[in-house]
């Protein structure tokens, strides 16, 4: 973080105060806080005591011409290494999420290159009302990382989810974003945006595995397959030709990659193996450990021979196969951990015992929503340690490691 320069828009509303906290705390970092001030804020603090903590000049909502001809709005917005909206009213992020440019924070906001990072603060009410929920998932589909709210009392009585994060947790999400490398930029239009990956080849596997136990029963898992979509789409955004391994998802695999479906791990072993060679191997299935050894060629029938006794054998297991190719083995092979328990300690065991150069981990504990849900908290694990990124929408984390990917070849 030392030597980072984030721009925080400071919102109206009550948080606002937390925000004097955040500035000193991100200067002890060694961060380079410039403010900005909406109109509203500054009914909650003055430019006065925002100035004097930052030791900058505050841009204010008030259009000065001098300041303008010195300091456009773009350059303002993309000196940053970050900007940080603390706290997001549900004005603001309305205003984000419709891509308004009407005064000088939402102006910024738009004009920016840089990643955003919202802070979310606002009564309860305001924060479950469906048109912030809506705009909260447009944000969060844009590349806008999220920290909070929390959940506790308000400062207008009431209890529940809209208390602003904070300042120690908005910090942590900061660092989060930043990375150890220079900030990504936003996910851009085609015209735009940078290619990286044109040229590379990557097979990425995804969703569950159907194990048959006769042609009509099967053992299976929760996956979605939204994780490995993500992925996919994100790796096709920087330039990648996808090959995406699929067993029978929830969602529809993404536009612009080459799809092959696949029921069983044998089937996405042998598709894996057609698919190659690759430069990188990213394997987000959840792969079923296990397949019926004893599966039957005609439906069960109960009653006849009393309980069905069903042997199971090992099924390949595809990331630990494809690390350990003597030939033909991508240049980066990334694997994923579901664990529900110890998280950094098994996915860190599991990265050796597979032989990836990468494990994404992931928590899957009940109460996480991780499975079927919108949101992930990962930690990406490489020889290097481990690196815990704050908790973000699926279409974020699979953004942040393709370009982690992007970066690696
Ligand atoms: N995986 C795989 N083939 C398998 C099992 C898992 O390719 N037969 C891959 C998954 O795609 C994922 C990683 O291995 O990238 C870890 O999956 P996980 O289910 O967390 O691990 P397991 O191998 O099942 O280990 P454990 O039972 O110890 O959790």
């Amino acid at each position: 973080m030392q030597g980072s320069r984030i721009l925080l828009v400071i919102g109206g509303g009550i948080a606002a105060f937390k925000s004097l906290t955040l500035i000193r705390d991100l200067q002890r970092e060694g961060c380079r806080v410039v403010p900005v001030l909406t109109r509203a804020a500054e009914e909650f603090v003055t430019p006065l005591s925002v100035a004097a903590l930052a030791g900058e000049d505050v841009h204010r909502d008030l259009f000065d011409l001098t300041r303008e001809a010195e300091m456009g709005h773009i350059q303002l917005s993309r000196d940053a290494d970050l900007v940080v909206v603390a706290p997001a009213t549900a004005d603001l992020m309305a205003k984000m999420a419709g891509g308004h440019a009407d005064d000088l924070a939402s102006t910024l906001l738009m004009a920016t290159d840089k990643r955003v990072l919202i802070a979310p603060a606002m009564n309860v009410r305001m924060w479950l009302h469906p048109a912030t929920q809506r705009n909260l998932a447009t944000l969060k589909q844009d590349g806008v990382l999220v920290v909070g709210p929390d959940e506790g009392d308000m400062a207008c009585g009431e209890f529940g989810p809209g208390r602003a994060a904070e300042p120690q947790d908005i910090v942590a999400a900061i660092r989060g974003a930043l990375g150890p490398a220079r900030p990504a930029p936003l996910r851009l239009g085609p015209e735009v945006a940078a290619k990286p990956l044109k040229g590379r080849h990557v097979v990425v596997t995804s969703g569950p595995t159907r194990e048959p136990i006769d042609p009509v029963r099967y053992i299976s898992n929760h996956s979605s397959g939204a994780q490995g979509s993500a992925i996919a789409a994100a790796l096709r955004d920087l330039g990648a030709r996808v090959s995406f391994v699929t067993g029978p998802a929830q969602f529809a695999p993404p536009e612009g990659v080459e799809v092959i479906p696949v029921q069983t791990a044998d089937e996405m072993q042998a598709a894996v193996e057609a698919a190659l060679p690759a430069d990188a191997a990213v394997m987000a299935a959840a792969v079923a450990d296990w397949k019926v050894a004893n599966a039957a060629d005609r439906k069960m029938k109960k009653g006849r021979d009393g309980m069905p006794v069903l042997e199971f054998a090992e099924n390949p297991d595809i990331l630990a196969w494809v690390s350990q190719l003597a030939e033909r083995r991508p240049q980066l092979v990334v694997g994923f951990a579901a664990e529900t328990n110890d998280v950094i300690a098994n996915a860190t065991a599991k990265r050796q015992r597979k032989r990836c150069d990468w494990i994404v981990a992931n928590d899957v504990s009940a109460g996480t929503g991780t499975f079927g849900g919108e949101d992930n908290t990962v930690t990406l694990i490489s020889a290097d340690g481990a690196e815990s990124w704050p908790r973000m929408g699926k279409d974020a984390v699979a953004r942040k490691l393709a370009e982690r990917i992007a970066e690696a070849l």
